[in-house]
């Protein structure tokens, strides 16, 4: 089917995203807001996101022009008949979608195809409200749309044979890459993304790091684009909590429970950058702590990282009475410290990609050493990151289990290892797939982190998943491809 004509409804900052995407392919766009205001605002997004790639040179007077001259903005649902394509992006309330799909089926001319870009909701359930669940598919886009290369291609059971690949072959003509999948709850990003992300969260809430401890931990030490806080504040807290309850009424997996925090925060509209603050925002810039001027210190067992001749280098000075006593670790450093006679001077470090030093405080470890070991850091140029002393600090304890949810989800069949690195990859702007980044760091290092993860907390999520284990007791170190 030629799709020439596409209707968008919903110009939040993804319908906006999506129809200025469809415009720069050249097609018409008719998008749909519920009243003039929001019209407004969508009309609003469309200019501000136009003119950003003017200004960065990526685009020229003329080519905004001739995007925002495809793009018809109405408030009448029944201006979308003669649409080919009909891309809902309204909030994520299944009754909602449900009234919209009906009124869509109602206006549209019966080869229509209705889509949404719902990011966990079902989209069998929509196309059973249709007159045509064969015309009904996802077409998931990932924030910022005009930026963010992947398109989720959601078929259902339903769903006429060869409309997914049709689908699929607009998304490419939209320069994006497509990755087809079944209908379950976060398809493949959401499923393995949120959940990480609400684990930052909770991270958060026991305060085993801080907000910007536990960005940098993620951006800086584990190279992703941005960190957790940074990320559920572009994507939105109120989308990121609805997601996440729909993840846990399929799995009730606990993981997949909305932080509390979350939910306070939805709560206090602090929703992100749609309104200006939710993790990030408002707060007045952090003051940097005084550095103590003199810093002693003292390394305690193996230093595979060279810190302490790197302090030596910076001019610093190893002691036997040392302000603070370091100690590399990859696990959590307690049962080291009660065997020293100053247990309160002892802090794990652990480097990560050579510019994270996250430090582990235990429950003895005294304010003073803690940062100290903070501004030592800083001088031989890691960026220091705070934490409890826990299996896995920071770092671990996110990327890992996020890594085991990957191959979970190849074991179950529900995508292949090709597609969900290429998911993550183009939907998050990862360096590398899970399936790529287990191989780099490891499949047997990985599998152990894992096993340290489950040994803490006793979360049957972390147990390795049984591929995993079976590669890495095979002696197997990369993942079956075709
Ligand atoms: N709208 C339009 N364009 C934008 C934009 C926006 N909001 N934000 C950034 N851009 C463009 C910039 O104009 C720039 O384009 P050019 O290279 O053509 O000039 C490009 O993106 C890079 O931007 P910046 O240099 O300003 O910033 P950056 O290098 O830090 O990249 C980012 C910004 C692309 C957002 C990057 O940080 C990234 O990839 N972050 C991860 C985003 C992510 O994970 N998205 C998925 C969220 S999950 C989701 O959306 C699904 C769901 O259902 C919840």
């Amino acid at each position: 089917m030629a799709f020439e004509m596409v209707g968008v409804v919903g110009l939040g900052t993804m319908g906006a995203g999506i129809a200025e995407v469809f415009a720069r392919a050249g097609l018409r766009v008719i998008g749909v807001e519920a009243d003039a205001d929001a019209l407004a605002r969508g009309r609003g997004h469309l200019e501000r996101s136009t003119q950003r790639a003017v200004d960065r040179g990526r685009l020229d007077g003329p080519g905004r022009d001739r995007i925002l001259g495809l793009i018809t903005l109405t408030t009448s649902r029944e201006d979308l008949r003669d649409a080919d394509l009909a891309v809902e992006a309204i909030p994520e309330i299944l009754d909602h979608k449900i009234g919209l799909f009906r009124d869509l089926d109602r206006i549209c001319k019966p080869q229509t195809v209705l889509a949404t870009n719902t990011s966990s909701l079902p989209v069998t359930a929509l196309a059973a409200a249709t007159g045509r669940p064969g015309r009904v598919v996802g077409m998931h886009f990932f924030n910022p749309a005009p930026v963010m290369k992947l398109v989720e291609v959601v078929g259902t059971v339903v769903t006429d044979d060869g409309l997914p690949a049709e689908i699929a072959e607009l998304a490419a003509r939209l320069g994006k890459t497509p990755v087809t999948v079944g209908d379950r709850a976060g398809f493949v990003v959401n499923r393995l993304l949120l959940p990480y992300l609400n684990h930052a969260a909770v991270l958060l809430e026991q305060c085993v790091a801080g907000r910007d401890d536990i960005d940098a931990a993620m951006t800086r030490g584990a190279g992703l684009p941005m960190g957790p806080f940074q990320l559920l504040d572009l994507i939105g807290l109120d989308t990121a909590y609805e997601v996440m309850g729909v993840l846990f009424d399929e799995t009730r997996d606990r993981r997949h429970a909305p932080a509390p925090l979350l939910r306070e925060l939805v709560a206090a509209r602090l929703l992100g950058r749609k309104t200006g603050r939710g993790f990030h925002g408002d707060e007045p810039m952090r003051r940097e702590p005084e550095k103590s001027s003199v810093i002693t210190f003292g390394v305690d067992g193996p230093d595979p990282a060279g810190i302490g001749e790197r302090l030596r280098a910076a001019g610093f000075k190893s002691s036997d009475e040392p302000d603070v006593i370091l100690r590399a670790a990859d696990r959590p450093v307690i049962e080291h410290a009660v065997q020293l006679r100053d247990p309160a001077k002892l802090v794990g470090v652990r480097v990560v990609g050579d510019r994270v030093a996250e430090l582990a405080a235990t429950i003895l470890t005294s304010p003073e050493a803690a940062r100290c070991a903070r501004d030592l850091m800083k001088v031989i140029g890691l960026t220091p990151v705070a934490c409890r002393d826990r299996a896995g600090f920071v770092t671990d304890a996110l990327l890992y289990p996020y890594l085991n949810d990957a191959v979970r989800m190849y074991e179950s069949g529900y995508a292949s290892i090709g597609d969900i690195d290429t998911a993550m990859r183009l939907g998050c702007g990862y360096p590398a797939g899970p399936f790529e980044t287990l191989e780099t760091i490891g499949l047997a290092v990985v599998r152990d982190g894992l096993r340290a993860l489950y040994a803490e907390y006793r979360e049957p999520a972390y147990a390795p998943a049984p591929l995993l284990d079976q590669l890495v007791t095979a002696g197997v170190r990369a993942f079956p491809r075709p």
